[in-house]
This record gives structure tokens, C-alpha cells and sequence, in this order.
């Protein structure tokens, strides 16, 4: 069986990531979406409604499954029993962080490759950041993440 891990912040998830979520399931039996309790950043939403988000808006796929973890990416794919991390292209500026990373994981774990697979082009500009930020300022959100996942953004925001 061929696993494979996205692992990320996803604060929030948007249809960018989606599209990579959804091309990735058809390419592995079996993709765990890893969602990375991360104290660098000072995310809008806790790691666990971060999972939670993940799994309404993915639970039509039914080789994706959810799990948040702490730590190293390559430690969560050997847990997950996955030799694949799959990482999104968003435009050429991602490339470099993300080879550095995928360098950097194969130092790490040589039993463990990395895929990177290109955003579709209308999702190619997004980002959390943006997300969150057109939401604080009332702006319309709804062609860039699900109406789910806009409804936990509005009502953590207290916006609407
Ligand atoms: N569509 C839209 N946006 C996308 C995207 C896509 N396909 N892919 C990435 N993004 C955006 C996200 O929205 C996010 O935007 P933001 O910076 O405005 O918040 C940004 O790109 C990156 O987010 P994400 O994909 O969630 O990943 P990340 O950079 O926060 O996390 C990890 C990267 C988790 C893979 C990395 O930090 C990691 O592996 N950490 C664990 C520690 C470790 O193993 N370190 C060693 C490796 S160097």
C-alpha cells in the first residue's frame, strides 16, 4: 500500500490546499493529511479545530484521514508508514523553501521522498495569510476556502 503525508499548518485550509488534497488521493492508496501543532506561528484556529476543519471539508475522499502531530514531518511519516511527503507549488517563489525542506528531509530520512505537485493556476495566488486577513476586514471569502471552513473563520472572528 503506498501512503503518503501532507503535512502543514493549514490555518485555515483553503481550496488551494484542497486541490492538492484531492490530486494526491488519487495518486496514493491512502494520504494522511498532517496537521502541525506549530509554536512558531500563532495560529487563528487550535490544532484540534484545525483536524477538525480538515476532516468536514475532506470527508467525501475516502483515502484521506486527518491527524495533527508535533515535531519532525519525517517522524510522522514513519509513523504513518508513509515514504512519500507530498508538498504544493503555489508559484516559483515556494521553491526554494520547499526544496530546502525536502533537502533537508532526506538527510533526515532517506527511505523518505518528497512530491511536490503544481497548484492548479486559480489557486495559485492564495494563501492563509490572506485568507485570514480579507476576513478580519469584512472582505468576501468565499472563492478561496469552503463555505464550512468560512463559517468557522466568521464566527471565530466574530465578524458575522
Ligand atoms: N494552495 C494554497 N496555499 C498554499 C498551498 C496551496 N497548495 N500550499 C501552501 N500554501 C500556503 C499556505 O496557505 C500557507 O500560507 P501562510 O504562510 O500565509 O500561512 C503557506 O503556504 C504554507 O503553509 P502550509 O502548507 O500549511 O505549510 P507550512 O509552511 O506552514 O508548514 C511544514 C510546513 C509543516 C511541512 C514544515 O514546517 C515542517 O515540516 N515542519 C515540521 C518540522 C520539520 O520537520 N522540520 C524539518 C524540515 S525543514
Amino acid at each position: 500500500m503506498k501512503t503518503a503525508v501532507y503535512p502543514g499548518t493549514f490555518d485555515p485550509v483553503t481550496y488551494g490546499h484542497l486541490d492538492i488534497i484531492e490530486r494526491a488521493s488519487k495518486l496514493f492508496d491512502e494520504v494522511v493529511i498532517g496537521v502541525l501543532n506549530n509554536c512558531s506561528k500563532s495560529p487563528l484556529f487550535s490544532v484540534d479545530e484545525r483536524v477538525n476543519i480538515l476532516k468536514n471539508v475532506t470527508k467525501d475522499i475516502p483515502n484521506v484521514r486527518v491527524e495533527h502531530f508535533e515535531g519532525l514531518s519525517v517522524d510522522f511519516a514513519r509513523k504513518c508508514n508513509a515514504n512519500v511527503i507530498v508538498r504544493g507549488l503555489r508559484l516559483i517563489t515556494d521553491f526554494e523553501y520547499e526544496l530546502q525542506m525536502a533537502q533537508t528531509n532526506r538527510k533526515l530520512a532517506p527511505e523518505i521522498d518528497t512530491t511536490f505537485l503544481y497548484t492548479s493556476l486559480p489557486f495559485s495566488y492564495l494563501s492563509s495569510t490572506t485568507v485570514r486577513e480579507v476576513a478580519a476586514f469584512g472582505g468576501n471569502i468565499d472563492e478561496f476556502v469552503p463555505a464550512y471552513v468560512a463559517e468557522q473563520i466568521h464566527e471565530k472572528m466574530g465578524s458575522k
